[in-house]
């Protein structure tokens, strides 16, 4: 939960001091609500505890026009990794310079926007795209300012889907090949193109911090190796995000304080080790700033009992939103947890699923979860740990509307992201 969630007396869950039931009178459900101060509070922690570095808020972990004025506020700088998440950004009035620009398969148009729009760093992910930059200088006049990302060949301790170090899969160059040193060859060489440095992203929620051990070391290595037989001292060094959160209370979520600590002695010890001067450090945490700062409210709708094999029963909780606001537990099999949010109930637990409206079973909000046995019909539940991958991966499947995001903060509330209408969704059906 957010740091200003509470339930009050009557069992009403309370965000950012407004009653949940309150906003679900005037904004309906499902809903997602987002705790400003969280949000603020914990994108603050990393930019203190990481002082002396730059932290880059992800923006895939979710981004609007009013998050990325927080971040601008509290001093972070963004990382984007499309248009569209960039038209977002200088819509907000970001500051280009305080961008990076992610992703594997960058078109020219996309390019070309990020170099004349003076973005603070591209991070280069193939030989063509150092090509495609090469042109695109030449035909501007401007210059690229660029990282490369490299393949660190590191294992992350997560799903599958999201790590991103080990040699098969399709991000960045990689160190063992040489491929990276190659392609750091050329990008220096290259007129109207500034090598900044190296960046290293080795997966998302992650909690054992030896992956990032091993990659900041191997990312060094490199570093050093440039610096001695290419003879260029790069200034800047990324070591990416993907520092874990609890969604369970089985979880240890990330603190940025030791992480800092941690990756600083780790960095510090290295290059004394190889005879180097520190880059300037950046991060990107999403997850772990805004994944904590959402929950997503929904409305019961059915209440089935089933019965098991073994005799057991398990009561299926049908809520009006599923897997078109929140993919990522049947997608990555991810635990939430969730609690009735509009009253209170003595009622004996039951053992439930919190399944959506969709047409597929694998249409599941919450594994297991423990409700009262009153459970009902018209019953609010309330589903925390959404801010991460939940807006953002939202989906118009069966032709849902996605719900809105709305921003409480002392008492009052305010929607961010609007919620979507079927004259939303009717207006790109052109036929
Ligand atoms: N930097 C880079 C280059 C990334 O690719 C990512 C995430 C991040 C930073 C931020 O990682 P975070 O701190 O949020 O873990 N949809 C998946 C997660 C995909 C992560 C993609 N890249 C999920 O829902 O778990």
């Amino acid at each position: 939960w957010s740091s200003t969630a509470y339930k009050d007396d009557a069992g009403d869950l309370v965000v950012g001091g407004v009653p949940v039931a309150d906003l679900v009178a005037d904004h309906n459900t499902p809903a997602y609500v987002l705790d400003e101060e969280d949000f603020r509070t914990r994108a603050r922690a990393f930019r203190d505890a990481f002082a002396g570095w730059d932290v880059y808020y992800a923006g895939k972990a979710f981004l609007c026009t009013a998050v990325a004025r927080w971040i601008a506020e509290e001093g972070l700088c963004l990382d984007v990794c499309s248009a569209g998440e960039l038209t977002v950004a200088l819509r907000a009035g970001f500051d280009a310079a305080r961008i990076g620009y992610h992703g594997n398969n960058k078109s020219i148009a996309e390019l070309r926007r990020a170099v004349s729009e003076g973005v603070g760093r591209i991070i280069v992910d193939s030989v063509q795209e150092i090509e495609r930059l090469e042109m695109i200088t030449r035909d501007t006049g401007c210059t690229a300012r660029v990282m490369l990302r490299v393949t660190a060949g590191v294992e992350a301790h997560t799903h599958e889907y999201i790590a991103t170090a080990h040699e098969d899969q399709k991000f960045g160059l990689s160190i063992t090949s040489g491929d990276a040193f190659d392609a750091l060859r050329r990008l220096q060489e290259a007129e109207g193109i500034e090598l900044l440095g190296l960046h290293s992203h080795i997966g998302s929620q992650i909690f054992d911090a030896s992956g990032f051990e091993v990659a900041a070391r191997r990312v060094l290595a490199l570093h050093a190796q440039v610096s001695e037989e290419l003879g260029v001292t790069m200034p800047e060094m990324d070591l990416g995000g993907g520092f874990g959160i609890a969604y369970t209370t089985q979880d240890d979520p990330s603190d940025p304080a030791q992480l800092a600590t941690e990756m600083g002695k780790i960095v510090e010890h290295e290059c004394r080790a190889l005879g180097v001067d520190a880059p300037r450090l950046s991060i990107e945490p999403g997850r772990a700033i805004v994944g904590p700062a959402m929950c997503t409210v929904y409305t019961v709708g059915t209440v089935k009992p089933v019965t098991l094999d073994a005799g057991a029963v398990r009561t299926y909780v049908s809520v009006d939103g599923g897997m078109s606001d929140n993919i990522r537990t049947a997608l990555y099999d991810a635990d939430y947890s969730c609690t009735l949010a509009g009253r209170s109930s003595t009622a004996p637990p039951v053992l439930a699923r919190v399944v959506g409206k969709h047409c597929e079973a694998g249409d599941i909000v919450v594994r297991d979860e423990f409700l009262p046995g009153d459970v009902a019909p018209g019953d609010l539940l309330a589903v925390p740990g959404t801010g991460a991958y939940c807006r953002s991966m939202a989906s118009n499947y069966n032709h849902a509307l996605r719900p809105p995001v709305i921003a409480v903060r002392d008492g009052e509330a305010r929607v961010v992201v609007r919620r979507e209408t079927e004259d939303d969704l009717l207006a790109t059906d052109v036929g």
